[in-house]
C-alpha cells in the first residue's frame, strides 16, 4: 500500500525547500550592533546612493560605529542601479582588496551591492553574464545591509535587479550567495523619505505579495493567510505613513511587512506570477519610470486581462481584503476587486494609466519588443503571458 495518497489531478501545495540565512536586527538604535556583526579582519567597503545618507547623518553614524575597522566608501549607486556604475566599484574592490560590502540605502543600493559582491568573485568572463546566464549565484563576497527604504525586500532575499544602460536592459539574477549576512532595520531611518518614495515602497510591497498570492489555489492556507495579513497591514498603514511622517509604529509595521513580502516565506509551496514585474522592468529600462509606478499601471490591467485564469483567488482576495459582498454577481465582484486595488495605488499618490506617464502606443511597441528580445515570452504562473497578451495588458492600461 502506498503511503502517498494524493488523487491524480488533486490540488495540492507544491513541494518546497525554505532557507533564509539573513539575520534581521530590527528596531530603533540597533545600529549599535553593527561593529560586532563584521569581523575586524575584514576590509569593509561602505556602498551608498546619491547622498541621502549624508544628509540624514546616517553615513557618519555608520563610520563612527566602524571606527575600529578598515573601511572605504563607494557612492553614486543610482536608482535602478547600472552595470556601468557598479563595474567601477568592482574594480576598486578587486584592486584594493575589500572583502566585506556594507550597503547603506534602499533596494537599488542593496541590489547594486549584490552585483558588486558577485562580480568581484566572477573572474571567468564579463560579469554581465551573471544576469543573462540564468545560473544561480553560489559565490560572492559577504554583504551587510543598513536599510533606509522599505520596498524591495532585497534586505532579506537572494535576488537583485540590474540595468545595463547602454542597451536599456533591466534583468534580475538570483542565488544563495546573494542573501545578506545581516540587515539592520531601524524604522527611524525611514522618517526622511520623500512622500513619493514612501508610496512607491507601499505599492511595490503590495505587488510583491500579490505576485505570489494571486495565482490559482493550491490549498496553501498559511501562505494565503500570511499574505492577506501583509496586504491588510499595507492598506491600513500606508495612508498613515503619508499623513504622519514620524510615527514609529506605522513605520515599524511597514518596514517589517515589506521585508516579509519578499523573503521567500509566503512564496513557498505556491505558484508565482511575476509577469507584471517583468513588464515593469522593460518600462523602467526604456523610459526611466520608477519601479513601483510601472507596477501601479500594469498590475490592475494584468488582473483585468487574466481575470478568468485568476478568478478563484481574485474572488477570495476581494472578499477577505476588500470585504466585497459575496451576494453580488461574480463578474461584479471581480471588477470591484480590481478597481479597489487600482484605487489604493492612486490613493497613495501613484498614477493609474500609461497615458498619464506620457506613454502611448509607440511605447507599447517598444515594451513588447523588449520582452521578446529578452526572451520574456511565457510569463505568469502558467506561462500564458506571451508578448501578445502583454500588449493587451498595456493597451488596457493606456
Ligand atoms: O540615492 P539616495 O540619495 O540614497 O536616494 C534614494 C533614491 O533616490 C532615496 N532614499 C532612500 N532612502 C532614503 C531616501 N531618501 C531619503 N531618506 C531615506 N531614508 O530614495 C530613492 C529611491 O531609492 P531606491 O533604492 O531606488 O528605491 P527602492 O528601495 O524602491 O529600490 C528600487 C530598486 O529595487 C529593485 C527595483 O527594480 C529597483 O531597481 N527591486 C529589487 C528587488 C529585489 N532585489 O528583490 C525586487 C523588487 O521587485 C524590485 O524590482
Ligand atoms: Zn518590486
Amino acid at each position: 500500500m502506498s503511503l502517498i495518497n494524493i488523487q491524480e489531478g488533486a490540488v495540492v501545495m507544491n513541494n518546497f525547500q525554505f532557507v533564509n540565512p539573513t539575520k534581521i536586527i530590527f528596531g530603533k538604535g540597533e545600529i549599535r550592533k553593527l561593529s560586532k556583526e563584521i569581523s575586524k579582519n575584514h576590509k569593509v567597503l561602505i556602498i551608498y546612493g546619491g547622498g541621502s545618507v549624508k544628509q540624514t547623518g546616517l553615513l557618519d553614524s555608520v563610520k563612527e560605529h566602524l571606527k575600529e575597522h578598515t573601511i572605504g566608501e563607494f557612492s553614486g549607486v543610482e536608482p535602478n542601479p547600472s552595470y556601468e556604475t557598479l563595474m567601477k566599484a568592482v574594480e576598486i574592490v578587486k584592486n584594493e582588496g575589500f572583502d566585506f560590502l556594507l550597503a547603506v540605502g534602499g533596494g537599488s543600493v542593496i541590489d547594486g551591492t549584490k552585483f558588486i559582491a558577485a562580480a568581484a568573485k566572477y573572474d571567468l568572463d564579463d560579469p554581465w553574464k551573471l544576469l543573462t546566464d540564468n545560473r544561480s549565484v553560489t559565490s560572492a563576497l559577504p554583504i551587510g545591509v543598513i536599510l533606509t527604504l522599505p520596498a524591495s525586500g532585497s534586505e532579506m532575499n537572494g535576488g537583485a535587479v540590474i540595468t545595463k544602460k547602454s542597451t536599456q536592459t533591466k534583468l534580475p539574477f538570483f542565488g544563495p550567495a546573494l542573501f545578506p549576512k545581516f540587515s539592520i532595520l531601524d524604522p527611524v531611518y525611514t522618517y526622511s523619505l520623500p512622500e513619493k518614495q514612501i508610496a512607491n515602497g507601499i505599492v511595490d510591497s503590495f505587488v510583491h505579495v500579490m505576485e505570489q498570492y494571486l495565482t490559482y489555489p493550491v490549498d496553501a492556507k498559511v501562505q494565503d493567510r500570511f499574505a492577506e495579513g501583509l496586504l491588510a497591514t499595507l492598506i491600513e498603514e500606508g495612508p498613515k505613513a503619508l499623513a504622519d511622517k514620524e510615527n514609529y509604529n506605522v513605520r515599524a509595521n511597514i518596514m517589517w511587512t515589506a521585508t516579509l513580502a519578499y523573503n521567500g516565506l509566503i512564496g513557498s509551496g505556491v505558484p508565482q506570477d511575476w509577469s507584471t514585474h517583468i513588464i515593469g522592468h522593460e518600462i523602467t529600462a526604456l523610459f526611466g519610470i520608477d519601479h513601483a509606478q510601472t507596477l501601479a499601471v500594469v498590475y490592475p490591467a494584468m488582473l483585468e486581462v487574466m481575470k478568468d485564469e485568476k478568478k478563484d483567488k481574485l474572488l477570495q482576495y476581494g472578499k477577505r481584503i476588500w470585504d466585497i459582498d459575496p451576494s453580488l454577481p461574480k463578474e461584479k465582484r471581480l471588477s470591484l476587486a480590481i478597481e479597489k486595488t487600482s484605487d489604493f495605488f492612486v490613493g497613495m499618490g501613484l498614477k493609474r494609466r500609461l497615458s498619464e506617464l506620457d506613454l502611448g502606443s509607440d511605447a507599447i511597441d517598444q515594451i513588447v519588443k523588449g520582452l521578446a528580445d529578452h526572451g520574456m515570452v511565457k510569463l505568469g504562473e502558467k506561462g500564458l503571458v506571451t508578448p501578445d497578451i502583454a500588449r493587451k495588458v498595456l493597451e488596457q492600461s493606456l
